[in-house]
């Protein structure tokens, strides 16, 4: 099982979650219902232990700048007008359920999108539109998987791809990202990590949480690998458009012509819609070796019935009208300088290190020197949130061995953001010192 990390104990948060209810033993005592075993190597801190006990802080009183979810309406975005008008407008059309693979006119939008931009005979019949592009990850690694089959998965990841390749009895293999390679997956490492149960590559990219966007010669390294495996290949783009200074996104499926491609994107990020759960997969390659794979996924699509209906509406109107993500990506719009001001707060820290994310709405960050010494993300995590009411999100949530990174999302004002690092510097001076100080008595001692 190589590249299978070990999940310490503090990851099991159905016993965590377990232990925050008011719990009472009704007059009859019942069993204790016993819960999925696989789920306690399932872990999602997103929303977590921290989330939760940001939670008991604001219900004690305390105001708290919370950076931990990309969720663009929770900090004063709103979905485009248009799309909001093309959801109201068709709201008394919403009432029935829609075909299990979506309503045909947001399947021929999705489609013609994609033979735009290059996938090899996109076509209504071979899209699935889902209640966000999380359904249809759990739904097509479903579709996929036999028990043990082992799924190619970045590191650091998003961690539903994790914990849905895990629920559905697979097991995840991570190849690195790492810092010190722009957070570019290394095609060696992916093709060492191969085994005879190896089904999928999966892909993030633009990334969640570095920002890295991945080159074309790289992509097609990976393409290469997967064709000659016989692989499958998961293409996350859900932050397709969202690219900063010029940074080029490459879609995986023009690349891809003739192997099996799942293309993934949505209307959370790049339209900020997230609450409207809608985002859709698009599969290309070759008809016959992709048809099993097809016919799965419309049937684990029939047994859920249908995507959400009145967010169906507004896919046509976000894939071809007015692009309104450009604008806040391009300098002077407000993510342009929410990333421009966590750049310059790192730069001028001395406790701190940064890949500048080109795409994306996160930042990774490092700390370094004295601060780092003994460091681990999840105290820090904890420091920060109870000294300075500040939440992120520890590094090792994504599935990383490493203890010294963190993520902060790029959807705060600027100035927000400016005053957080002010708050995380204040915390790793302090351990700095701390560090220093202890090195002091050891070379007295
Ligand atoms: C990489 C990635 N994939 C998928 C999702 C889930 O998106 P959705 O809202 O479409 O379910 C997210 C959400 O943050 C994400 O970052």
């Amino acid at each position: 099982m190589a590249g299978f990390y070990p999940r310490p104990p503090t990851q099991r948060l159905h016993f965590d979650r377990l232990a925050a209810l008011p719990l009472r033993r009704t007059a009859v005592s019942a069993p204790i219902l016993k819960t999925r075993t696989r789920l306690s190597e399932v872990r999602y801190e997103i929303r977590g232990e921290l989330a939760r006990r940001a939670r008991e802080l604001e219900a004690a009183g305390r105001s708290l700048i919370k950076l931990n979810i990309g969720n663009p309406g929770a900090f004063g975005f709103r979905a485009p007008a248009h799309l909001q008008q093309a959801v109201a407008g068709n709201i008394a059309q919403a009432d029935p359920y829609t075909h299990q693979q979506g309503l045909p006119a947001a399947r021929e939008a999705i489609a013609a999108f994609h033979r735009t931009r290059g996938t090899p005979n996109a076509s209504p019949e071979r899209v699935f539109v889902g209640n966000g592009v999380s359904e249809l990850i759990d739904l097509s690694l479903r579709a996929l998987l036999d028990p043990g089959d082992e799924v190619l998965l970045p590191s650091p990841d998003y961690p539903l791809w994790s914990a849905a390749t895990i629920l559905n009895d697979g097991v995840p293999v991570y190849y690195g990202c790492r810092p010190d390679h722009g957070f570019l997956p290394d095609p060696d490492e992916i093709e060492a990590k191969l085994t005879a149960r190896t089904r999928a590559i999966v892909l993030i990219n633009p990334n969640n949480p570095t920002g890295a966007s991945y080159p074309r010669a790289l992509l097609e390294r990976i393409v290469a690998i997967a064709a000659r495996n016989g692989l499958l290949l998961m293409a996350d783009e859900i932050y397709d458009s969202i690219l900063y200074d010029g940074a080029p996104f490459q879609p995986l499926a023009p690349l891809a012509g003739d192997v099996p491609c799942l293309s993934l994107g949505g209307l959370s990020k790049v339209h900020r819609a997230c609450g409207w759960r809608i985002g859709w997969a698009v599969l290309s390659g070759d008809p016959v070796a992709t048809g099993g794979f097809h016919h799965a996924m419309d049937l684990l699509g029939a047994l859920r019935l249908c995507a959400n209906v009145p967010g169906q509406f507004a896919i046509g109107a976000a894939l071809h009208g007015e692009d309104t993500i450009a604008p806040l990506c391009a300098p002077g719009g407000r993510l342009h300088e929410a990333r421009r001001a966590v750049i310059e707060s790192v730069a001028a820290s001395g406790h701190l290190e940064l890949v500048a994310p080109a795409a994306a709405l996160y930042a990774f960050p490092r700390v370094v020197g004295a601060a780092a010494e003994g460091f681990d993300d999840h105290a820090f995590a904890l420091e920060l949130l109870d000294s300075e009411g500040v939440l992120v999100v520890p590094g090792s949530s994504f599935n990383v061995t490493w203890r010294d990174h963190f993520r902060v999302t790029l959807l705060p004002e600027p100035d927000v953001l400016r005053e957080v690092f002010a708050r995380i510097d204040r915390v790793l001076a302090r351990r700095a010192a701390t560090a220093a100080g202890a090195r002091r008595r050891g070379a007295v001692a």
